[in-house]
């Protein structure tokens, strides 16, 4: 068996290859006089899994061809961030369930699929082979208890992130609670004001994913007028989009940690044991 990736994920695929004691496969990338992307996974086994997180439109498009280059071999595709999750829904009409619109795309010619803290473990329904969602909670609250944060109040932004919360607080014993976010576009967010003690506390708030950051800023300012003593974040996929990142570092929070599912310079936890571990299973 092999493991192979897609190239933003390069990383973590070293790190899950290292974790089952499968060697790396090598995938040749480059690009047509067009621009079009060229690939080559050369010397491929019988079994192999590709690594890829779809941070961006050409991940997709790397991945797809990924695929139909490992005809004739058993793929296990691990995909770590998953794009286009979000859109679950048709909001409105004339809009496509985004989704179910590339998880069938990427079904054809795999045999399984490991997603990592996707946002609605529902839509796995759209992926025509067998699909499982993992969650990473307990490695990130791990991560959390080595940074000296003490007694920290782990805070989700939303319900919808609260089970998500509950997975990192809980081996480490610590009190826990959540927001109420509403979202009015996907720029502007308002949460409710709501009393969950953090006066003089040190709070952490945790989510599945950090986009533009506008959840999380809106979030400390309230906690700041509140008292808490300090305010950090932690996230599965640090998107950080359009300044995502340096929004929050100006908005005072005291650090901010994401895992490697989309490698960045704040990826400290890493998925690549819990996603080995899936994969053994
Ligand atoms: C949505 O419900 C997700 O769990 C996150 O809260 C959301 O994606 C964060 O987005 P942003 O950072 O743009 O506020």
């Amino acid at each position: 068996m092999k493991v192979i990736y897609t190239d933003k994920s390069q990383i973590i695929a070293s790190r899950v290859a290292e974790n089952i004691g499968a060697p790396l496969g090598e995938v040749k990338l480059s690009r047509f006089p067009d621009n079009e992307l060229y690939i080559r996974a050369a010397d491929l086994d019988d079994r192999t899994v590709i690594v890829s997180s779809l941070p961006d439109a050409e991940s997709i498009v790397e991945l797809l061809l990924l695929i139909d280059a490992c005809e004739g071999s058993e793929v296990a595709l691990v995909i770590p961030y998953m794009a286009y999750a979000r859109q679950d829904k048709r909001f409105n009409a004339g809009e496509p369930i985004s989704i179910r619109a590339i998880a069938a795309a990427l079904s054809r010619g795999v045999e399984r699929i490991i997603t990592v803290n996707i946002h609605e473990p529902e839509v796995l329904k759209y992926f025509s082979v067998p699909a499982e969602n993992i969650s990473i909670a307990p490695a990130i609250g791990e991560y959390l208890a080595g940074t000296g944060i003490e007694d920290p109040l782990i805070l989700a932004p939303d319900d919808g992130a609260w089970a998500f919360a509950k997975g990192v607080a809980a081996a480490q014993g610590w009190d826990c609670n959540y927001l109420n976010k509403t979202r009015h576009s996907g720029f502007e967010v308002s949460i409710e004001e709501k009393e969950v003690g953090v006066l003089g506390r040190n709070v952490i708030i945790v989510d599945d994913i950090i986009s533009t950051g506008g959840t999380l800023a809106t979030a400390a300012k309230m906690l700041a007028a509140e008292g808490a003593e300090s305010i950090s974040a932690a996230c599965v996929h640090g998107v950080f989009s359009g300044g995502g990142y340096a929004r929050l570092m100006a908005a005072g929070f005291r650090c901010v940690a994401s895992s490697d599912t989309i490698e960045r310079g704040c990826s400290l936890i890493s998925a690549a044991p819990a996603i080995a571990e899936a994969l053994r299973r």
